[in-house]
């Protein structure tokens, strides 16, 4: 079945958007300390993101690079293209992030190495197309927090540095949310597969993440109750994303549907 014969309302504008990859470089020396909001909980959560997601990435670029010797159609190779070279960027510059928040003692190794060992054991054992819905379901949940945390303005107040690393990442999750959707589609994924699939990556993500994040606490001596008021309150940007991404159970839930070309705007070459 072809993407348009699925989504025939939302695709008529598929040749409008752009993935450009942006190989910036970025000073993360102020890591370790409170840069968002000079609070160290919120930081925490950012700081607790970053030191898996170079892992993510890679396990989502391993799916892409798979999935593409199977597509003939000259967009979504141009897309997949775009979107390695995106990922394998990110990738780069969170090393060096966590690099520095190891140097300070919040490294959370065990955990990573976890993580690392059951993306390796997903990669071996799953087939491309549930390797693929898997990566799917991060992209998802990453698009939907990106959105959140770019829409309610929370790193208008962060450090300069890293606000510009975040937004940077954030806006090209934006600008690359539909590739794996399409490629799924594309291969033939289909409604039940993604979903339960969509599960284990939102209990894995909430889980390990919550592990990091604690751990991050525990090494800069801060509370945990506080810390899970500061996941689990109502203005938590978490807990909204993890709300929104109930809608990605809807049979015909894309995220091209989702609307946030305002937020793709920002110019990084300053
Ligand atoms: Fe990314
Ligand atoms: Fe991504």
């Amino acid at each position: 079945m072809a993407l348009t014969d699925f989504y025939p309302r939302v695709l008529n504008d598929m040749d409008k958007y752009e993935i450009v990859s942006r190989d910036l470089t970025f000073d993360f020396s102020g890591a370790a300390r409170p840069w968002l909001n000079q609070d160290a909980y919120l930081t925490h959560m950012f700081n607790a993101s970053s030191l898996f997601l170079p892992y993510v990435e890679g396990f989502v670029n391993y799916a892409v690079h798979n999935a593409m010797q199977s597509v003939e159609d000259k967009k979504l190779l141009a897309d997949c293209r775009q979107f390695i070279q995106q990922e394998t960027l990110h990738a780069r510059e969170h090393v060096k992030y966590n690099g520095v928040l190891g140097f300070y003692g919040f490294s959370c190794s065990d955990i990573v190495q976890s993580i690392k060992n059951k993306l390796k054991r997903i990669r071996m054992k799953w087939t491309i197309l549930s390797v693929l819905g898997a990566a799917a379901g991060f992209e998802c949940f990453t698009a939907i927090i990106s959105q959140v945390v770019l829409e309610e303005g929370l790193l208008n107040q962060a450090d300069e540095n890293l606000k510009r690393f975040w937004r940077w990442h954030m806006t090209e999750e934006l600008e690359h949310k539909t590739v794996l959707m399409d490629l799924y589609h594309y291969l033939g994924g289909g409604y039940f597969r993604r979903i339960s699939i969509l599960t284990l990556v939102l209990i894995g993500y909430c889980c390990y993440g919550m592990r990091i994040y604690f751990n991050l606490l525990r090494v800069g001596h801060l509370s945990r109750w506080k810390g899970l008021a500061c996941i689990c309150g109502k203005k938590s940007f978490f807990r909204k994303s993890l709300i929104q991404a109930f809608r990605c159970y809807h049979y015909r839930y894309h995220p091209r549907l989702m609307r946030t070309d305002h937020l793709r705007a920002e110019d990084f070459s300053a």
